[in-house]
């Protein structure tokens, strides 16, 4: 079956960047969000990112406009119901997904392929709350979902090794890289990354250095292009706080329990870039300033 109609429900930091680029790869794209403030919100940062591509050359004006004629908006799941694939990239907790993935169930044809974008729940379980889990997968991809090469494909017991490969084969069309991986939670990146990003929050907890000399020395010291906490503050500390729950939950491993300022930032509301602040102020976005702690 070609993919050509795909579903993408939450347009944050994610669903946008998946809905772009399975636009810009040729598919009719229907985004969802719960709110029209927040739908425009997301296709707003689309737009942003299209025109900072024609801005450079990479996207002709026509491309731009024949990418965002592909591109619609909804907040009304039944808008789904033509689609051949749904990949879903709401919030990091699971009774949302669950109440999300019944419902959709229900509308989409039997045919219908579905995907969670999820950081760390398992696929498995997500797929029970559909009729059909062999119609069921994990596609996960990485932020800023435009420019990271990769996306991890996640194949469950109850997957079809048919539909695997069409997803497989989906993600080299997006422009992706793609590695396969079985359901065990945080697959491989976040199974690696999320302990590390942890340990830079406790070691900021432990009075070890400041958030710019923590940040500084993975950027300089290691050559990796953000610094932990910038990178926290990037994927977002409410996203982060659940994985980490839901990792923790998993393995029973210290180095995947939430250090208490992680959870405190979240709880007033510090989510990071997205929020206009976590371990930097973004009051100027030009320029971060760094939170000290006393
Ligand atoms: N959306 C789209 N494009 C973006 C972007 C965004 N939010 N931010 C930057 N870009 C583009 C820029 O337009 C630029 O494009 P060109 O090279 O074509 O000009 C390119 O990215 C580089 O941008 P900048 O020069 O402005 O900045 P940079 O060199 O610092 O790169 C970055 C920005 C690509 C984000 C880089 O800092 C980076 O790779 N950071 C690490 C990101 C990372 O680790 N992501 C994974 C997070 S973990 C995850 O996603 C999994 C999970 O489950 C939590
Ligand atoms: P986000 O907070 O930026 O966006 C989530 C969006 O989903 C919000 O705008 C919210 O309004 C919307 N939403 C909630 N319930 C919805 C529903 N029923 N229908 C439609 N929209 C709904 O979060 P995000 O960073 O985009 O993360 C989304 C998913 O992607 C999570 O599962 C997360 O773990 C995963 N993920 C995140 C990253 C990252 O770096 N942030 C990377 C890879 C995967």
């Amino acid at each position: 079956m070609a993919i050509e109609k795909v579903g993408v429900v939450g347009c944050g930091l994610m669903g946008s960047g998946i809905a772009q680029v399975a636009a810009q790869a040729g598919c009719q794209v229907t985004v969802r969000e719960v709110s029209p403030q927040l739908l425009e919100k997301g296709l707003q940062s689309i737009d942003k990112n299209l025109a900072r591509l024609v801005e450079k050359g990479t996207l002709s004006a026509t491309d731009r406009d024949q990418v965002r004629g592909r591109l619609r908006g909804t907040t009304n799941l039944d808008d789904f119901k033509a689609c051949d694939f749904v990949i879903e990239a709401i919030v990091e907790l699971l009774p949302a997904k669950r109440e999300l993935w019944t419902a959709l169930d229900k509308i989409c044809p039997k045919q219908t392929i579905f995907a969670s974008n999820t950081s760390s729940l398992s696929i498995t379980e997500m797929a029970t709350f559909t009729q059909r889990p062999d119609r069921f997968l994990g596609m996960h991809f990485f932020n800023p979902v435009p420019v990271m090469k990769l996306v991890e494909v996640i194949c469950t017991i109850a997957t079809d090794p048919k539909v695997f490969d069409e997803i497989v084969a989906f993600g080299a069309r997006l422009g992706k890289t793609v590695v396969r991986t079985s359901d065990r939670t945080g697959f491989i990146v976040n199974r690696l990354l999320v302990p590390y990003l942890l340990d830079a929050v406790r070691a900021l907890e432990e009075g070890v250095a400041s958030v710019e000399d923590i940040d500084n020395s993975m950027r300089l010291g290691c050559g990796h292009p953000m610094g932990p906490l910038t990178l926290l503050d990037f994927v977002g500390l409410d996203t982060t706080y659940c994985i980490s729950n839901i990792m923790f939950d998993e393995f029973k491993e210290k180095r995947f329990a939430s250090p208490p300022l992680l959870k405190r930032m979240v709880l007033a509301g510090w989510n990071g870039r997205k929020a206009g602040r976590g371990f930097y102020d973004y009051a100027d976005p030009a320029k971060p300033k760094a939170l000290q702690l006393t």
